[in-house]
């Protein structure tokens, strides 16, 4: 897929792997939305864009934390634009973000879920009809190969809580939410896929977490590049990638019952319909 004249969204993108995505995208010739929660990073990222030869991207802030803000994210996007070729839900928090124990969201759930999945599970309902009305398009969540089976009894982690399990949680979350996604938008046109960027990094979170990085932001922002414009995936939808490759998640991702409570879950957290 061609990105010139393309509009693409991609969360927090006023950091780490979404920053050098977002700016790639710009010199392409898309049209882009960057996201984040602070303006003056996405002024830093803005003149970077267009020192880099990019058209001037739009910013929109939102804290991924509160529902209602995400919300408004999606308000303000189904407002301003008439196309969304691409949606990449990229925002996240590392396992060690504001430190080892647990956080809650604005909502009141753990926050690794809210940020890392729920945020993106609401946005990308409410993205649909747009995407759906500019079909051909594209979903991409950046999940992780850090994947923990989630505890149906405890999805909240309330008990045995540990940051690298929170983390893990909410990634093996955003792939069982691709995989069901991608079932419900057959035949639309659009098609939604995850993968594991790239392993620690050397961003924000992955310095957060004390953790010495293996790989360039380069090296993962082409592996999300590649499902965001390759032409060998237009028609691929439901998978997950390791960097440029198929690969297979935690077998709770194939669990259809599982799937099927996370969504039932997922639905009544952020308050939308049941289909
Ligand atoms: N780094 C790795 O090795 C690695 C490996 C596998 C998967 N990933 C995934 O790749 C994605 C990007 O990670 P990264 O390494 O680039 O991380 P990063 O450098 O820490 O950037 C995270 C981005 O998410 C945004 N964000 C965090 N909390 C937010 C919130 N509450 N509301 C709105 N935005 C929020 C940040 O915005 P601010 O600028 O406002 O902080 C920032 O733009 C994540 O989904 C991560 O799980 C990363």
């Amino acid at each position: 897929m061609k990105m010139d004249g393309k509009t693409v969204l991609i969360t927090g993108s006023t950091d780490g792997v979404g920053r050098y995505v977002a700016t790639q995208l710009a010199v392409a010739g898309a049209k882009v939305l960057i996201h984040g929660r602070d303006s003056a990073r996405a002024k830093t990222l803005s003149d970077e864009i267009k020192r880099a030869g990019g058209a001037e991207p739009v910013f929109y802030q939102a804290d991924l934390s509160s529902l209602a803000e995400t919300r408004k994210l999606a308000d303000a996007v189904l407002a301003d634009r008439r196309r969304l070729d691409v949606f990449i839900s990229n925002a996240g928090i590392g396992s060690q973000n504001g430190g080892p124990g647990r956080q809650t969201s604005a909502d009141g759930h753990e926050l690794r879920f809210a940020v890392n999945y729920l945020a993106g599970f609401l946005l990308a309902h409410l993205l649909l009809p747009l995407l759906k009305a500019s079909a051909p398009s594209r979903i991409v969540n950046v999940a992780s190969l850090g994947q923990h089976p989630i505890d149906f009894d405890d999805v909240m982690i309330t008990k045995g809580y540990s940051g690298g399990r929170a983390y893990a949680q909410s990634k093996l979350s955003q792939i069982m939410f691709t995989i069901d996604l991608a079932d419900e938008l057959r035949g639309s046109g659009v098609t939604v896929n995850s993968l594991h960027p790239a392993t620690y990094m050397n961003t924000t979170m992955v310095r957060a977490g004390g953790i010495t990085p293996m790989s360039t932001v380069e090296q993962g922002g082409d592996a999300i590049l590649h499902l965001v414009s390759g032409d060998d995936v237009a028609s691929k939808s439901g998978l997950f990638f390791n960097g440029m490759n198929e690969a297979k998640a935690n077998p709770q991702a194939y669990d259809a019952a599982a799937r099927k409570r996370l969504r039932a879950l997922s639905l009544e957290l952020t308050g939308l319909p049941a289909a």
